[in-house]
């Protein structure tokens, strides 16, 4: 026999800092479904997920629970394999970039390019994102903030080591032109040469110095190697490269896709492709860069408390409703929304209704009919052709869109079979051939024809909805399911007997269960919103908050503060006094905003300097948690400045 063709495909190795939502599992389950069909179209596959353990973010994270960072990771981690399980995530292997063998090998690839004199020691200064792990120059930053994920970022400045990709940009712009499908969609490749790589790249910095949990540089042990370089290489760690046995890496790289959002692409099509040249190994085929699951409204976020947690939908829907409604309803490679009600009658309408009653209306017949027993067929009339002709072109179909990576496109073609074998049973009429006995022989061959489309069904859904497929196989007895068998339309056992189980997809109540999902959401948000809430301090007495001198005053000028994208330079008016205040609210004011306006100061506060500016007190401002939104306390009409605030 010859040798299977390998298929390597990836999955981010995802961050271990909060529960996994939606958008995250997207990658992972698109992943899976490609990886299955992989299998089933007879390919050697290897699918490589995990967690990116290390960096600031989480070491921050674990600081705040009072727990160490392993421990924090540890918990976390055994949540994300879980909820793989439960949506059937076929993983063949998961790395944690806190596993021994990564970090050895990680140590050993850095060392090598150290010694091959691609990584010097410099100094960094800089803005960075910690919840993206990501440096930025000013210019990169979009009002002051990551361009990323536009939250606040960070002055960095320390003693760093840096990669120098800058010797091998022009390779990789030329070898991104030279293979037009290396970066996907179309669209992102432009992005990143147009955005990136033509502009000019800075050499990355490689090293942190101000927190310990990462991968130590073995040529410097007061450095932690960068979490993206410790974890681009886990794709290639995981097979063995930089250990002993790099069996597994010989056999599978190179990678035929990395599956990612299109939020990290520029780490995957720049930075890797570079280290990847340093190392002199051969480049992945593909960088498939899917987009954004959005909800109604736009970004999941914790604030907002929309957040769809996969967990619950799966509790309560099961798995491949999820999974169908995220490889059917996002077209890959753009942004979708997921959006509750959609899901449901997505649900009823595709699931229950074309593909559930398709199943339960043969088994029933079958049964009714021929008491289980499965007939063969004897004749073949033009419908029956029709059918067998789209059946037999089904899996050459699929196999195509999934090349390609079309997964809706994929399922389409699963229920044009689908569809058309219901319509087959209204032009066949099988419960008028059952009233006329001569025609039993007929009818046989229309149940005949509907079993075998159905295990065709089945054997191409098992990529995509396993659990399903296993159902139907089981239900309507099912036992050949190889691709193979899916080239001739008789694979169906004569004379085997099925039994009717169960509904595969009962009817849901679309607005029962939308009540229901609501009220989840609903309870989330209250949790999340009291579990953010500071504690209450500790009780003042009257005269203790009488030390506070709380005064209205106008703000007669403002600007902001040099080489500052936080901070305003107020000019205040107190009773006639002028004051100066420096607050941090650059972010949410424009300087015209305030001027005019009537504020809240704390008047008695000792004078502090701010940039090298003197700051007379304070201006009240409320805030959430995160700094996301903040307003100054205003009065809303005119008092004399000067009056108190009690
Ligand atoms: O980025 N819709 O990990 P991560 C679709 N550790 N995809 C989404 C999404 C959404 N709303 N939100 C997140 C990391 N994702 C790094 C990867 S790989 C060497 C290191 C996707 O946990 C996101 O695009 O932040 C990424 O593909 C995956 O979830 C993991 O994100
Ligand atoms: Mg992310």
């Amino acid at each position: 026999m010859s040798e299977k063709k390998k298929y390597y495909i990836t999955t981010p190795i995802y961050y271990p800092s909060e529960k996994l939502h939606i958008g995250n599992t997207y990658t992972t389950v698109a992943a899976d479904a490609i990886a299955r069909f992989k299998r089933l179209s007879g390919y050697d596959v290897m699918l490589l997920t995990g967690s990116d353990e290390h960096g600031q973010k989480i070491q921050r994270k674990a600081e705040e629970k009072g727990v160490t960072p392993k421990a924090y990771v540890d918990e976390i981690v055994s949540g994300i394999k879980d909820l793989w399980k439960m949506m059937n995530i076929s993983y063949d292997k998961f790395i944690r970039t806190t596993d021994e063998y990564h970090e050895k090998s990680v140590q050993n690839i850095v060392q090598k390019l150290y010694e091959q004199g691609d990584v010097y020691k410099g100094a960094y200064e800089g803005w960075y994102c910690t919840p993206c792990e990501s440096f930025w120059t000013e210019t990169q930053l979009v009002d002051g903030k990551c361009p990323d994920c536009g939250r606040p970022v960070e002055m960095a400045k320390e003693e760093a080591y840096f990669f120098k990709t800058t010797k091998y940009a022009d390779r990789l712009i030329k070898y991104i032109e030279d293979h037009p499908s290396f970066i996907q969609p179309e669209s992102r490749k432009n992005e990143m040469l147009n955005n990136f790589l033509r502009p000019g790249l800075e050499d990355l910095c490689i090293s942190r110095t101000t927190f310990d949990w990462g991968i130590r540089a073995p040529f410097d042990n007061k450095h932690v190697i960068y979490v993206w370089i410790d974890a681009l290489l886990n794709y290639i760690t995981a097979l063995g490269y930089g250990s002993e046995n790099d069996e597994l890496f010989k056999k599978y790289w190179p990678c035929d896709v990395h599956l990612i959002g299109k939020d990290i692409l520029r780490f995957h099509t720049i930075y890797w492709p570079i280290i990847l040249m340093a190392l002199g190994i051969e480049l992945p085929k593909q960088v498939f860069g899917h987009g954004w699951l959005l909800v109604d409204g736009g970004k999941m976020s914790k604030s907002k408390g929309n957040v769809v947690d996969p967990v619950v939908l799966i509790n309560e829907f099961g798995a491949d409703p999820v999974r169908y409604y995220l490889l059917h309803e996002i077209p890959f490679g753009s942004d979708g929304v997921f959006n509750n009600e959609i899901f449901i009658k997505k649900v009823n309408s595709d699931l229950a209704n074309d593909l559930g009653n398709l199943v339960s209306r043969t088994a029933a017949m079958v049964e009714k009919y021929f008491d289980g027993i499965i007939p063969g067929p004897s004749d073949a009339e033009p419908v029956d052709k029709e059918l067998i002709k789209l059946a037999l072109e089904a899996p050459k179909k699929v196999e195509k869109n999934i090349d390609n990576l079309k997964i809706p496109e994929a399922l389409d073609e699963i229920w044009n079979l689908i569809r058309r074998s219901n319509k087959y049973i209204d032009e066949t009429t099988p419960w008028i051939l059952a009233k006329d006995e001569s025609k039993k022989a007929r009818l046989g061959t229309v149940l005949y024809n509907l079993l075998e489309s159905l295990r065709i069904v089945s054997v191409l859904l098992s990529a995509f909805l396993p659990e399903t497929s296993g159902k139907i196989n089981k239900q309507l007895n099912i036992h050949i399911t190889t691709w193979d068998s899916l080239k001739s339309f008789d694979g169906t056992k004569i004379g085997s007997k099925l039994e009717k189980g169960d509904v595969i997809f009962p009817r849901i109540d679309v607005d029962e269960k939308l009540e229901m999902l609501n009220k989840i959401r609903e309870d989330q948000l209250k949790a999340t919103q009291q579990a953010s809430v500071q504690p209450i301090k500790d009780e003042i007495t009257i005269d203790e908050f009488d030390k506070l001198d709380l005064r209205v005053v106008k703000v007669l000028a403002c600007e902001p503060v040099k080489k500052s994208n936080k901070l305003l330079k107020l000019k205040i008016d107190l009773a006639g006094e002028e004051r100066q205040v420096i607050s941090g609210i650059a972010k949410y004011y424009k300087p015209e905003d305030l001027i005019g306006k009537y504020v809240v100061l704390v008047a008695n506060l000792k004078p502090v300097k701010l940039r090298g500016e003197i700051s007379q007190g304070m201006i009240l401002a409320a805030a959430t948690d995160d700094d996301s939104k903040l307003f100054a306390v205003t009065i809303p009409g005119q008092l004399p400045t000067g009056s108190q605030v009690r």
